[in-house]
């Protein structure tokens, strides 16, 4: 399989990744698999008081599509509110990165990770 450009750019110079202090109140994490493949995918946010993603990370157990996928989400929802992160559309980032179809299920995976890290704030912010 030949990987593109940019897949290979992320996946060598991944950005963003690490992780965050999880008992950071504007911390939050999203954590997803994916069945077809057993990749995981770990994304953290930092959240500003405005509302606003200031800082992500990332970690990925996977293949080469996975990382460049999640290394080009962190870089996205920098300075997207959580709703605007959560419009991220994996055909997006397929679209970005110049994803075969075979590995869509990659994309799929970020945007799922950056939703749940979304929702994971808006659980722990509720009052
Ligand atoms: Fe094996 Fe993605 S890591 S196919
Ligand atoms: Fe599983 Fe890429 S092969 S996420």
């Amino acid at each position: 399989m030949a990987y593109s450009d940019k897949v290979i750019d992320h996946y060598e110079n991944p950005r963003n990744v690490g992780g965050f202090d999880k008992n950071d109140p504007a911390v939050a994490t999203g954590m997803v698999g994916a069945p077809a493949c057993g990749d995981v995918m770990k994304l953290q946010i930092k959240v500003g008081d405005n509302g606003v993603i200031e800082d992500a990370k990332f970690k990925t157990y996977g293949c080469g599509s996975a990382i460049a996928s999640s290394s080009l989400v962190t870089e996205w929802v920098k300075g997207k509110t959580l709703d605007e992160a959560t419009q991220i559309k994996n055909t997006d980032i397929a679209e970005e990165l110049a994803l075969p179809p075979v590995k869509i299920h990659c994309s799929i995976l970020a945007e799922d990770a950056i939703k749940a890290a979304v929702e994971d704030y808006k659980t722990k912010h509720q009052n």
